[in-house]
Protein backbone atom coordinates (compact mmCIF):
# COMPACT_ATOMS: atom_id res chain seq x y z
CA UNK A 1 0.00 0.00 0.00
CA UNK A 2 1.00 3.44 -0.75
CA UNK A 3 3.12 4.87 1.94
CA UNK A 4 1.34 8.32 2.08
CA UNK A 5 -2.06 6.72 2.31
CA UNK A 6 -1.19 4.03 5.21
CA UNK A 7 -0.63 6.89 7.74
CA UNK A 8 -3.02 9.47 6.31
CA UNK A 9 -5.31 6.25 7.55
CA UNK A 10 -4.02 6.16 10.90
CA UNK A 11 -2.96 9.41 12.03
CA UNK A 12 -5.27 11.73 9.62
CA UNK A 13 -2.23 14.28 8.85
CA UNK A 14 -1.12 15.11 5.15
CA UNK A 15 1.76 17.52 4.23
CA UNK A 16 1.34 20.09 1.80
CA UNK A 17 3.59 18.36 -0.72
CA UNK A 18 1.54 15.03 0.47
CA UNK A 19 -1.64 16.17 -0.97
CA UNK A 20 -0.41 17.74 -4.08
CA UNK A 21 1.29 14.06 -4.90
CA UNK A 22 -2.01 12.30 -4.25
CA UNK A 23 -3.83 14.91 -6.53
CA UNK A 24 -1.33 15.00 -9.26
CA UNK A 25 -0.80 10.87 -9.33
CA UNK A 26 -3.61 8.96 -10.95
CA UNK A 27 -2.00 5.60 -10.58
CA UNK A 28 -2.72 5.44 -6.72
CA UNK A 29 -6.60 6.80 -7.32
CA UNK A 30 -8.52 3.35 -6.64
CA UNK A 31 -6.28 2.58 -3.58
CA UNK A 32 -7.16 6.60 -2.27
CA UNK A 33 -11.06 5.81 -2.66
CA UNK A 34 -10.92 2.60 -0.86
CA UNK A 35 -9.11 3.97 1.78
CA UNK A 36 -11.31 6.97 2.13
CA UNK A 37 -14.12 4.43 2.15
CA UNK A 38 -12.40 2.45 5.15
CA UNK A 39 -12.05 5.72 6.86
CA UNK A 40 -15.64 6.79 6.73
CA UNK A 41 -16.70 3.77 8.07
CA UNK A 42 -14.64 3.30 10.88
CA UNK A 43 -15.51 7.27 11.84
CA UNK A 44 -19.04 7.51 11.17
CA UNK A 45 -20.29 4.16 9.86
CA UNK A 46 -22.74 2.80 7.20
CA UNK A 47 -25.49 5.10 7.77
CA UNK A 48 -26.12 7.75 5.11
CA UNK A 49 -27.94 11.20 6.02
CA UNK A 50 -30.71 12.76 4.02
CA UNK A 51 -31.33 16.11 3.86
CA UNK A 52 -34.01 17.67 1.48
CA UNK A 53 -33.06 20.68 0.18
CA UNK A 54 -35.47 23.40 -0.54
CA UNK A 55 -34.18 26.19 -3.16
CA UNK A 56 -36.56 28.60 -2.01
CA UNK A 57 -34.66 32.24 -3.91
CA UNK A 58 -33.03 32.64 -7.08
CA UNK A 59 -32.67 36.04 -6.39
CA UNK A 60 -28.98 37.10 -5.87
CA UNK A 61 -27.21 40.69 -5.09
CA UNK A 62 -23.60 38.97 -5.67
CA UNK A 63 -21.75 38.28 -8.59
CA UNK A 64 -20.08 35.39 -8.41
CA UNK A 65 -18.42 34.97 -12.36
CA UNK A 66 -18.92 31.29 -12.42
CA UNK A 67 -22.63 31.18 -11.09
CA UNK A 68 -26.12 31.45 -12.84
CA UNK A 69 -27.81 33.06 -9.92
CA UNK A 70 -25.27 35.99 -10.51
CA UNK A 71 -27.15 39.54 -10.33
CA UNK A 72 -26.21 40.31 -13.89
CA UNK A 73 -27.34 37.26 -15.42
CA UNK A 74 -31.13 38.43 -17.30
CA UNK A 75 -31.60 35.23 -18.75
CA UNK A 76 -33.67 33.31 -15.38
CA UNK A 77 -36.57 34.30 -13.89
CA UNK A 78 -36.17 35.42 -10.37
CA UNK A 79 -38.51 33.69 -7.96
CA UNK A 80 -39.22 33.89 -4.55
CA UNK A 81 -40.94 31.75 -2.64
CA UNK A 82 -43.51 32.64 0.13
CA UNK A 83 -43.20 31.64 3.48
CA UNK A 84 -46.29 28.99 3.14
CA UNK A 85 -45.31 27.47 0.40
CA UNK A 86 -41.70 26.80 1.89
CA UNK A 87 -43.61 25.46 4.97
CA UNK A 88 -45.62 23.59 3.02
CA UNK A 89 -42.51 21.93 1.44
CA UNK A 90 -40.71 21.48 4.79
CA UNK A 91 -44.05 19.67 5.82
CA UNK A 92 -44.20 17.15 2.74
CA UNK A 93 -39.87 16.77 3.40
CA UNK A 94 -41.39 15.66 6.89
CA UNK A 95 -43.91 13.14 5.40
CA UNK A 96 -40.93 11.95 2.99
CA UNK A 97 -39.03 10.78 6.06
CA UNK A 98 -36.76 13.23 5.83
CA UNK A 99 -35.22 14.72 9.50
CA UNK A 100 -33.03 17.68 8.10
CA UNK A 101 -34.20 20.41 5.74
CA UNK A 102 -31.55 22.81 4.05
CA UNK A 103 -32.89 26.05 3.58
CA UNK A 104 -30.78 27.79 0.44
CA UNK A 105 -30.86 30.82 -1.97
CA UNK A 106 -28.87 33.34 -3.29
CA UNK A 107 -27.65 35.97 -1.01
CA UNK A 108 -30.73 39.08 -1.17
CA UNK A 109 -32.25 41.02 1.42
CA UNK A 110 -35.61 39.93 -0.19
CA UNK A 111 -37.02 38.62 3.44
CA UNK A 112 -35.87 40.79 6.16
CA UNK A 113 -34.23 38.99 9.41
CA UNK A 114 -37.59 38.87 11.49
CA UNK A 115 -38.93 37.08 8.17
CA UNK A 116 -36.32 34.50 7.91
CA UNK A 117 -36.99 34.06 12.08
CA UNK A 118 -40.22 33.22 11.47
CA UNK A 119 -39.41 30.96 8.76
CA UNK A 120 -36.55 29.07 10.76
CA UNK A 121 -39.16 28.89 14.32
CA UNK A 122 -42.13 27.41 11.84
CA UNK A 123 -39.76 25.21 10.02
CA UNK A 124 -38.19 23.72 13.62
CA UNK A 125 -41.70 23.79 15.43
CA UNK A 126 -42.04 20.50 12.50
CA UNK A 127 -39.48 18.79 14.73
CA UNK A 128 -36.65 19.12 11.92
CA UNK A 129 -33.04 19.65 11.79
CA UNK A 130 -32.48 23.22 10.16
CA UNK A 131 -29.64 23.73 7.76
CA UNK A 132 -28.94 27.49 6.21
CA UNK A 133 -27.29 28.17 3.05
CA UNK A 134 -28.11 31.81 2.55
CA UNK A 135 -24.99 33.37 2.04
CA UNK A 136 -23.02 36.48 4.14
CA UNK A 137 -24.84 37.67 7.05
CA UNK A 138 -23.33 39.92 9.67
CA UNK A 139 -22.46 38.43 12.94
CA UNK A 140 -26.08 39.48 14.72
CA UNK A 141 -27.95 38.11 11.75
CA UNK A 142 -26.05 34.44 12.08
CA UNK A 143 -26.71 35.01 16.33
CA UNK A 144 -30.61 36.01 15.75
CA UNK A 145 -31.04 32.76 13.26
CA UNK A 146 -29.27 30.26 15.76
CA UNK A 147 -31.32 31.86 18.25
CA UNK A 148 -34.84 31.07 16.47
CA UNK A 149 -33.18 27.75 16.41
CA UNK A 150 -31.14 26.92 13.13
CA UNK A 151 -28.56 24.28 13.88
CA UNK A 152 -26.24 24.29 10.68
CA UNK A 153 -24.94 26.85 8.55
CA UNK A 154 -23.39 26.01 4.42
CA UNK A 155 -20.66 28.64 3.31
CA UNK A 156 -18.16 27.45 0.72
CA UNK A 157 -15.24 29.15 0.85
CA UNK A 158 -15.10 28.15 -2.61
CA UNK A 159 -11.32 28.69 -3.37
CA UNK A 160 -8.79 29.67 -0.88
CA UNK A 161 -6.36 31.15 -3.47
CA UNK A 162 -6.76 34.59 -2.69
CA UNK A 163 -5.91 36.21 -5.98
CA UNK A 164 -8.41 33.61 -7.84
CA UNK A 165 -10.94 34.78 -4.61
CA UNK A 166 -10.70 38.15 -6.11
CA UNK A 167 -10.82 37.42 -9.41
CA UNK A 168 -14.03 35.21 -9.61
CA UNK A 169 -15.94 37.46 -6.58
CA UNK A 170 -15.74 41.27 -7.60
CA UNK A 171 -17.02 43.29 -4.80
CA UNK A 172 -17.05 40.37 -2.67
CA UNK A 173 -14.21 40.04 0.18
CA UNK A 174 -12.32 37.19 1.11
CA UNK A 175 -11.18 38.12 4.56
CA UNK A 176 -15.36 38.19 5.30
CA UNK A 177 -16.10 35.00 3.97
CA UNK A 178 -13.53 33.60 6.58
CA UNK A 179 -14.82 35.90 9.04
CA UNK A 180 -18.49 34.42 8.58
CA UNK A 181 -17.27 30.76 8.94
CA UNK A 182 -15.54 32.17 12.33
CA UNK A 183 -18.37 33.27 13.60
CA UNK A 184 -20.75 30.68 12.53
CA UNK A 185 -18.39 28.86 14.87
CA UNK A 186 -18.18 30.46 17.49
CA UNK A 187 -22.12 30.77 17.38
CA UNK A 188 -21.63 26.85 17.93
CA UNK A 189 -23.37 26.52 13.88
CA UNK A 190 -22.62 22.82 12.92
CA UNK A 191 -20.48 24.25 10.40
CA UNK A 192 -20.13 23.76 6.77
CA UNK A 193 -17.69 24.89 4.05
CA UNK A 194 -16.18 23.56 0.87
CA UNK A 195 -14.92 24.59 -2.40
CA UNK A 196 -15.24 24.58 -6.22
CA UNK A 197 -13.19 21.83 -8.13
CA UNK A 198 -11.87 22.78 -11.57
CA UNK A 199 -12.22 26.59 -11.41
CA UNK A 200 -10.41 28.45 -13.96
CA UNK A 201 -6.67 29.45 -12.95
CA UNK A 202 -7.01 26.78 -9.69
CA UNK A 203 -4.13 24.75 -9.39
CA UNK A 204 -3.52 21.75 -7.73
CA UNK A 205 -1.52 23.23 -4.75
CA UNK A 206 -4.17 26.05 -4.03
CA UNK A 207 -6.44 22.75 -4.17
CA UNK A 208 -4.31 21.53 -1.54
CA UNK A 209 -4.71 24.80 0.44
CA UNK A 210 -8.20 24.34 0.38
CA UNK A 211 -8.08 20.82 2.18
CA UNK A 212 -5.09 22.30 4.70
CA UNK A 213 -7.97 25.13 5.61
CA UNK A 214 -10.70 22.87 6.05
CA UNK A 215 -8.83 21.09 8.73
CA UNK A 216 -7.19 24.45 10.13
CA UNK A 217 -10.63 25.52 10.21
CA UNK A 218 -12.09 22.40 11.63
CA UNK A 219 -15.28 22.49 9.71
CA UNK A 220 -17.86 19.84 10.73
CA UNK A 221 -19.29 19.52 7.50
CA UNK A 222 -16.95 19.41 3.92
CA UNK A 223 -19.41 19.85 0.28
CA UNK A 224 -17.69 19.92 -2.45
CA UNK A 225 -18.14 19.40 -6.16
CA UNK A 226 -16.79 19.99 -9.67
CA UNK A 227 -17.28 23.86 -11.10
CA UNK A 228 -19.61 23.15 -14.25
CA UNK A 229 -19.43 26.08 -16.97
CA UNK A 230 -22.35 28.24 -17.41
CA UNK A 231 -23.24 29.78 -20.46
CA UNK A 232 -24.74 32.86 -18.85
CA UNK A 233 -22.06 33.98 -17.55
CA UNK A 234 -18.61 35.42 -17.98
CA UNK A 235 -16.92 32.04 -17.76
CA UNK A 236 -19.01 30.77 -20.75
CA UNK A 237 -15.69 29.87 -22.86
CA UNK A 238 -14.38 28.23 -19.96
CA UNK A 239 -13.60 24.59 -19.23
CA UNK A 240 -15.16 22.98 -16.48
CA UNK A 241 -14.17 20.66 -13.84
CA UNK A 242 -13.44 16.73 -13.46
CA UNK A 243 -15.77 14.77 -11.81
CA UNK A 244 -12.37 12.52 -10.66
CA UNK A 245 -10.51 15.46 -9.49
CA UNK A 246 -13.26 16.56 -6.96
CA UNK A 247 -13.81 13.04 -6.03
CA UNK A 248 -10.14 12.70 -4.84
CA UNK A 249 -10.27 16.51 -3.19
CA UNK A 250 -13.36 14.86 -1.64
CA UNK A 251 -11.51 11.48 -0.61
CA UNK A 252 -8.52 13.47 0.76
CA UNK A 253 -10.50 15.75 3.03
CA UNK A 254 -11.82 12.38 4.59
CA UNK A 255 -8.75 10.74 5.41
CA UNK A 256 -7.61 14.18 7.25
CA UNK A 257 -11.03 14.98 8.78
CA UNK A 258 -12.26 11.50 9.51
CA UNK A 259 -15.52 11.96 11.75
CA UNK A 260 -16.86 15.12 9.39
CA UNK A 261 -20.13 14.77 7.65
CA UNK A 262 -19.64 15.04 3.91
CA UNK A 263 -22.24 14.76 1.27
CA UNK A 264 -22.68 13.65 -2.19
CA UNK A 265 -23.60 16.27 -4.13
CA UNK A 266 -25.59 17.06 -7.16
CA UNK A 267 -22.63 18.52 -8.88
CA UNK A 268 -20.96 15.55 -9.17
CA UNK A 269 -24.16 13.71 -10.30
CA UNK A 270 -24.29 16.04 -13.05
CA UNK A 271 -21.13 14.74 -14.20
CA UNK A 272 -21.06 11.52 -13.91
CA UNK A 273 -24.62 9.43 -13.58
CA UNK A 274 -23.54 7.38 -11.04
CA UNK A 275 -21.40 9.90 -9.12
CA UNK A 276 -23.16 10.20 -5.85
CA UNK A 277 -22.85 6.65 -5.70
CA UNK A 278 -19.57 6.36 -6.19
CA UNK A 279 -18.96 9.52 -3.67
CA UNK A 280 -20.80 7.05 -1.28
CA UNK A 281 -18.24 4.51 -2.02
CA UNK A 282 -14.77 7.02 -2.02
CA UNK A 283 -16.07 9.04 1.63
CA UNK A 284 -19.26 10.49 1.62
CA UNK A 285 -21.88 9.68 3.74
CA UNK A 286 -24.34 12.59 3.30
CA UNK A 287 -27.28 13.03 0.31
CA UNK A 288 -29.27 16.17 -0.14
CA UNK A 289 -31.99 15.26 -2.16
CA UNK A 290 -34.57 18.37 -4.01
CA UNK A 291 -37.33 18.57 -2.32
CA UNK A 292 -38.20 22.00 -4.35
CA UNK A 293 -41.26 21.48 -6.40
CA UNK A 294 -42.84 22.37 -10.20
CA UNK A 295 -41.14 24.78 -12.11
CA UNK A 296 -38.92 26.59 -9.08
CA UNK A 297 -35.97 23.47 -9.82
CA UNK A 298 -35.03 24.83 -13.34
CA UNK A 299 -34.71 28.31 -12.04
CA UNK A 300 -32.81 27.70 -9.70
CA UNK A 301 -29.69 27.02 -12.63
CA UNK A 302 -26.42 27.55 -11.38
CA UNK A 303 -25.17 25.40 -14.30
CA UNK A 304 -26.76 23.32 -17.06
CA UNK A 305 -27.36 20.23 -16.97
CA UNK A 306 -28.47 19.97 -12.95
CA UNK A 307 -30.08 16.68 -12.09
CA UNK A 308 -33.83 16.11 -11.33
CA UNK A 309 -35.30 19.26 -13.21
CA UNK A 310 -38.08 17.35 -14.51
CA UNK A 311 -38.77 14.97 -10.74
CA UNK A 312 -40.40 15.83 -8.25
CA UNK A 313 -39.59 15.19 -4.66
CA UNK A 314 -41.44 11.92 -4.47
CA UNK A 315 -39.62 10.79 -7.23
CA UNK A 316 -36.10 11.35 -5.94
CA UNK A 317 -37.11 10.13 -2.58
CA UNK A 318 -37.94 6.33 -3.71
CA UNK A 319 -34.94 6.99 -6.60
CA UNK A 320 -31.83 7.93 -3.65
CA UNK A 321 -33.14 5.82 -0.74
CA UNK A 322 -33.34 2.66 -3.83
CA UNK A 323 -29.48 3.73 -4.72
CA UNK A 324 -28.35 3.59 -1.49
CA UNK A 325 -29.77 0.49 -0.14
CA UNK A 326 -28.93 -1.28 -3.28
CA UNK A 327 -25.05 -0.43 -2.31
CA UNK A 328 -25.94 -2.13 1.06
CA UNK A 329 -25.79 1.43 3.08
CA UNK A 330 -28.79 2.17 5.40
CA UNK A 331 -30.69 5.53 5.61
CA UNK A 332 -30.41 7.37 8.53
CA UNK A 333 -33.60 7.57 11.04
CA UNK A 334 -31.90 10.69 13.59
CA UNK A 335 -30.61 13.92 12.48
CA UNK A 336 -26.95 12.82 10.98
CA UNK A 337 -25.65 15.54 13.79
CA UNK A 338 -21.96 15.85 12.91
CA UNK A 339 -19.96 13.51 15.27
CA UNK A 340 -17.00 16.13 14.56
CA UNK A 341 -19.36 18.52 16.02
CA UNK A 342 -20.42 16.67 18.62
CA UNK A 343 -16.49 16.27 19.77
CA UNK A 344 -16.17 19.81 19.23
CA UNK A 345 -18.46 21.46 21.38
CA UNK A 346 -18.46 18.49 24.47
N1 LIG B 1 -25.74 31.92 -2.25
C1 LIG B 1 -25.25 31.04 -1.27
C2 LIG B 1 -23.73 30.96 -1.31
O1 LIG B 1 -23.17 31.29 -2.34
O2 LIG B 1 -23.15 30.54 -0.30
C3 LIG B 1 -25.83 29.64 -1.37
C4 LIG B 1 -26.32 29.20 -2.69
S1 LIG B 1 -25.03 28.93 -3.89
C5 LIG B 1 -25.98 28.69 -5.36
C6 LIG B 1 -24.48 27.28 -3.49
C7 LIG B 1 -23.22 26.81 -4.16
O3 LIG B 1 -23.42 26.63 -5.55
C8 LIG B 1 -22.03 27.75 -4.10
O4 LIG B 1 -21.35 27.66 -2.88
C9 LIG B 1 -21.18 27.29 -5.30
O5 LIG B 1 -20.06 26.52 -4.90
C10 LIG B 1 -22.16 26.41 -6.12
N2 LIG B 1 -22.14 26.78 -7.54
C11 LIG B 1 -22.50 27.95 -8.07
N3 LIG B 1 -22.27 27.97 -9.41
C12 LIG B 1 -21.76 26.76 -9.72
C13 LIG B 1 -21.27 26.17 -10.94
N4 LIG B 1 -21.30 26.83 -12.09
N5 LIG B 1 -20.80 24.90 -10.88
C14 LIG B 1 -20.80 24.20 -9.71
N6 LIG B 1 -21.24 24.71 -8.54
C15 LIG B 1 -21.69 25.98 -8.54
FE1 LIG C 1 -25.19 34.26 -5.50
FE2 LIG C 1 -24.33 32.10 -4.14
FE3 LIG C 1 -24.45 32.11 -6.84
FE4 LIG C 1 -22.61 33.59 -5.61
S1 LIG C 1 -22.78 31.32 -5.59
S2 LIG C 1 -23.92 34.27 -7.32
S3 LIG C 1 -23.73 34.24 -3.78
S4 LIG C 1 -26.15 32.23 -5.46
FE1 LIG D 1 -33.90 12.92 -8.26
FE2 LIG D 1 -32.86 10.37 -8.65
S1 LIG D 1 -32.51 11.80 -7.01
S2 LIG D 1 -34.56 11.38 -9.70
Amino acid sequence: MNEILKKAEIKHILKREEIIFLLENSSIDNELFKTADRVREKYVGNEVHLRALIEFSNICKQHCKYCGLRTENKKIERYLLDEKTILNFAKKAVNYGYKTVVLQSGESDSYSTEQIINIIKKIKSLGLSLTLSIGEKTFEEYKEYKKAGADRYLLRIETTDKDLYKKLHPKMDFENRIQCLYNLKKLDYEVGTGCLVGLPGQTLSSLADDILFFKELDADMIGLGPFIHNPNTPLKNEKGGSFNLALKVMAITRLILPDINIPATTAMETLNSDGRIIALQSGANVVMPNATEGEYRKKYALYPGKICVDDTPAKCTTCINSKITNIGRTISQNYGISRHFIKRIK
